[in-house]
């Protein structure tokens, strides 16, 4: 094996902050520290700069800045999507559509509005590429469904959804279309009149953006219950003092984001794919995860038999290779995804499950490192399991 080397390939977990970012965002820690609620100069100065953040963003989503509200992060965005839109929405229904392969951030405020309050919700099922049938999804709705919540882009398995032919069929039937696009904006289009959707999720540190900012679009006209509930900031959608530097910096990422798309994506593909091929040539055994075509350019995911993604992740580890597996880690043992179970996965493949996603600073080296890493650690893996059995 070739000199250790430290590789990451775990970008839709996170991703690091840009510089050019970060220097965007370094005054407004600084000098320019005003709260945009303040009245003098200070607070017009910090108004300004969250202001031209929300015209660049809406520009970029091809909609009006008063249709953007900035948020905590893509959980919170997904929340305040779903609970405000529920919440103020009772008097057309109190029915609530989904997948079984949306992020927790969805699912779980579903599940806690059907479990606290008069909420009962549908939850359609997928395919074997995680994607949803349209006609299965129209069956799932009926005259009391308010609102219907698809993934954009998954996060686990990186199938990517076609918005604009849901949208289409739920407009007609009055149903609010929310999408959590949290893994798709840095490579996906945001326009959100192409998409046709009323409510999009998307988060900063998934595009070389801060963590913990993120915004919701909403479309005009739409009330929106605040779910965090206090001062009238966002039009009295969402309390609490405004991140200045982090809305700025987020603002930045995305401009950032669209002005360097073709380069960013082509480098994607490009690497996303020799990790897929040479995978697949050296690993015995395994499959790909989500949809061969419809997916995120930066993502790749398998499945291996006899391999349990911890066990799996902790050698990937030692070698400097940081990837993920598409499972909740509990104390060492490894839970098969609930995403892929519901893809039709047994437990038995789900639980070996890894994802790699690569990011703009990825190398060719890198990923002929990972392919004879991930090679090596899968067989040192399976051979242990024989070992013990
Ligand atoms: C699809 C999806 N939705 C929501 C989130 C949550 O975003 P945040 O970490 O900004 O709360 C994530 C983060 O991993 C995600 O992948």
């Amino acid at each position: 094996m070739v000199s250790h080397r430290n590789v990451y390939l775990d970008y839709s977990a996170t991703t690091p902050t840009d510089p050019r970012v970060l220097e965007k965002m370094l005054p407004y820690f600084t000098d320019e520290f005003g709260n945009t609620s303040s009245a003098h100069s200070y607070g017009r100065r910090a108004e300004d700069a969250i202001e031209t953040a929300r015209e660049t963003i809406a520009t970029l989503m091809n909609c009006r800045a008063s249709e953007i509200i900035f948020t905590s992060g893509g959980s919170e965005s997904d929340n305040l999507a779903i609970r405000g839109a529920a919440w103020s929405r009772l008097d057309v229904g109190n029915h609530l559509v989904t997948t079984p392969v949306e992020h927790s951030a969805v699912t779980r405020t579903v599940s806690q509005l059907v479990a606290f309050s008069d909420f009962d919700s549908a939850i359609v099922p997928v395919d074997k590429t995680a994607s949803v049938d349209v006609e299965e999804l129209l069956d799932n709705c009926n005259e009391r469904t308010t609102l219907v919540s698809i993934i954009y882009a998954n996060n686990e398995v990186g199938t990517t959804a076609d918005m604009p032919r849901i949208a289409a069929q739920l407009r007609e039937r009055g149903i609010l279309f929310h999408t959590d696009a949290v893994q798709s904006a840095g490579q996906m289009t945001l326009d959100v009149q192409a998409l046709g959707v009323d409510l999009l999720s998307i988060s900063a540190h998934k595009f070389y953006g801060p963590k913990g900012v993120g915004a919701l679009y909403c479309r005009d006209g739409i009330n929106l219950a605040p779910s965090q509930t206090g001062g009238s900031h966002e039009a009295g959608r969402r309390a609490g003092t405004l991140n200045t530097p982090a809305i700025v910096g987020m603002a930045e990422a995305l401009r950032l984001a669209y002005e360097e798309r073709d380069e960013r994506l082509a480098h994607y593909t490009r690497l996303r794919d020799m990790l897929k091929d040479g995978i697949l040539e050296k690993v015995s055994d395994c499959q790909i995860t989500g949809h061969p075509v419809h997916r995120l350019p930066s993502h790749i995911s398998f499945v291996f038999e006899d391999v349990d993604s911890t066990r799996l992740l902790m050698h990937l580890d030692l070698m400097g290779i940081s990837a993920s597996g598409a499972s909740a880690c509990k104390t060492g043992n490894a839970e098969p995804s609930s995403v892929l179970l519901a893809m039709g996965y047994a437990p038995e493949l789900a639980i070996g499950s890894l994802r790699l996603t690569v990011g703009q600073t990825t190398t060719e080296e890198d990923v002929a490192y990972a392919i004879e890493g991930i090679a090596a650690a899968v067989e040192k893996v399976r051979k242990l399991k024989r070992i013990v059995s």
